[in-house]
């Protein structure tokens, strides 16, 4: 396929971004005269994608409340439905709480209700529904009652962003600001994605009558935010000007019967994405791994499924050995030999012996293969290595956890192997589209023009 070899350095086309970003954040949430949700058809929604460096997360930008208010919240991909901070500055002229005996309240809980003696606030009032919220990052649950709210994303052609859609009606879990604790700075909450009916994308999806399609493009740099589209299966246009719906290849989606606790749908389906890898290569030659830890059994362990929440790709111990053996045993043929380990990784180079590629450290690369042979998403350098350059170090190491003996699920693959690489998440065909690295078409994720274009009706 692509020789390394042949691949050139080439200076980041993401240069002159950050200033239409810019540009384009200062009037977020401000919506034109034109916003309306009246019209009888829509456009598709976007939100940019920001990577927080401190804690490896990644947060999405949502308009809030009445007056609208920029939201930064945590991108929780396996998320059931959204929740935020109720109690710090919540200030909103639409909130209304939701009637514990609706079917609102069905879908977002086992009919719990809460009661209040306070004020009546964003946080207190009686017969109000209740449920259950996690922080995906720390694990820690409370039990809170829930709100719905007026929230906006602005429309898009698949091209630049256009006015805001404004939902009238946008469900989500009230928080305490103490579950914020371990999210990044600046962020307020979690936005569920997962396959569910109250996610963020169904939400926006059922609210404009849209296909019931989103797509997640994340970047890693600091400065320049990747995108989500929501209610769309195309096209997502990057400069310069390539539309990566036509890069993509599918396998299904598939659902794990057994929910966990953390994932809130204990001993229901879980609401996570599951894919069937059925093989890991290393520069094209099988591993040797146990197959059976690859599916999903009736307890629901076992499997590979996508986390925004893991900042890389968590392994079971054995998969995770014989990978890394493979590796190795494959970058010698590169001349790379092994350095010691900086955590949590094991396999480092010497950054110096390691030549660079438009793809990335030139390495071994890695796929992972879906239903058939010639399904595969190849992971290069730029998504499997990670480099590491603090005091008198400076190596590329392999970007890929060890998650033990049992874990619950076999391979969480994370952020780092996401960033620059577009996922499409089809819930009607139930499959994910993928296009492995757009690096290789000359784009990457921060290439989005967020410049708004005022004409898209
Ligand atoms: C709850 O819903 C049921 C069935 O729709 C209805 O019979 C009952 O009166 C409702 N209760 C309250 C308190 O609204
Ligand atoms: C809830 O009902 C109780 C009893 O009727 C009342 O004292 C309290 O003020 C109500 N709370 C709210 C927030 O309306
Ligand atoms: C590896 O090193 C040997 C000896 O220095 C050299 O002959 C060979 O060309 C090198 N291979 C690669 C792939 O750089
Ligand atoms: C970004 O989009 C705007 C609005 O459509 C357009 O005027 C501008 O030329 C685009 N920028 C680039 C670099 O193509």
């Amino acid at each position: 396929m692509h020789s390394l070899t042949h691949l050139q350095i080439k200076p980041s086309m993401a240069m002159s971004l950050p200033f239409f970003f810019f540009f384009f954040f200062f009037s977020f949430c401000v919506p034109s005269s034109s916003s309306s949700s009246s019209s009888s058809f829509s456009l598709p929604v976007l939100s940019p994608i920001t990577k927080d460096h401190q804690t490896n997360q990644y947060s999405l930008s949502l308009c809030l409340k009445t007056p609208l208010k920029p939201s930064k919240l945590l991108l929780d991909l396996g998320g059931s439905f959204s929740w935020v901070d109720c109690y710090k500055h919540y200030v909103s002229s639409t909130y209304h709480h939701i009637p514990c005996n609706s079917s609102l309240c069905t879908l977002l809980s086992l009919n719990s209700c809460a009661h209040c003696y306070r004020a009546p606030s964003p946080t207190c009032a009686n017969d109000t529904c209740a449920t259950t919220l996690h922080n995906s990052v720390t694990g820690k649950s409370i039990f809170h009652s829930a709100l719905v709210d007026a929230a906006a994303l602005p429309t898009t052609d698949g091209r630049n962003p256009g006015r805001l859609a404004l939902l009238a009606n946008f469900a989500f879990a009230c928080s305490t600001t103490d579950l914020l604790k371990g999210l990044a700075k600046g962020v307020t909450g979690s936005a569920g994605l997962g396959w569910s009916d109250l996610s963020l994308p169904v939400q926006f999806i059922a609210g404009l009558s849209l296909p019931r399609v989103f797509a997640l493009c994340l970047s890693g740099s600091p400065s320049a935010p990747g995108v989500g589209f929501y209610g769309s299966a195309g096209p997502y246009h990057f400069l310069p000007e390539i539309d990566l719906s036509k890069k993509l290849i599918y396998t299904p989606l598939l659902v794990n019967p057994y929910g966990t606790a953390l994932d809130s749908n204990h001993g229901r389906p879980s609401d996570e994405y599951f894919i069937g890898v059925t093989a890991l290569k290393v520069n094209g030659h099988a591993v040797d791994l146990n197959p059976a830890l690859l599916t999903v059994d009736l307890n629901g362990n076992g499997g590979t499924k996508i986390s925004t929440v893991a900042p890389y790709t968590v392994l079971e111990s054995s998969i995770y050995e014989a990978l890394t053996h493979a590796f190795i045993a494959e970058s010698a043929g590169l001349n790379l030999t092994v350095h010691y380990p900086v955590k949590p990784f094991r396999v480092c180079f010497p950054a110096d012996d390691v030549m660079e590629t438009t793809v990335g450290p030139a390495v071994p690369t890695v796929d992972l293969v879906m239903q058939s042979d010639d399904v595969f998403w190849r992971i290069f350098g730029r998504n499997s290595m990670v480099r590491i350059l603090e005091e008198g170090v400076d190596v590329w190491c392999l970007g890929f956890v060890d998650g033990g003996v049992r874990p619950r699920t076999s391979i969480v693959i994370g952020g780092h192997q996401m960033e620059d690489n577009l996922l499409q998440f089809d819930l009607g065909l139930k499959r994910l589209g993928f296009s492995s690295s757009v690096l290789v078409h000359h784009t990457m994720c921060a290439n989005f023009n967020f410049t708004s274009n005022k004409n898209l009706k």
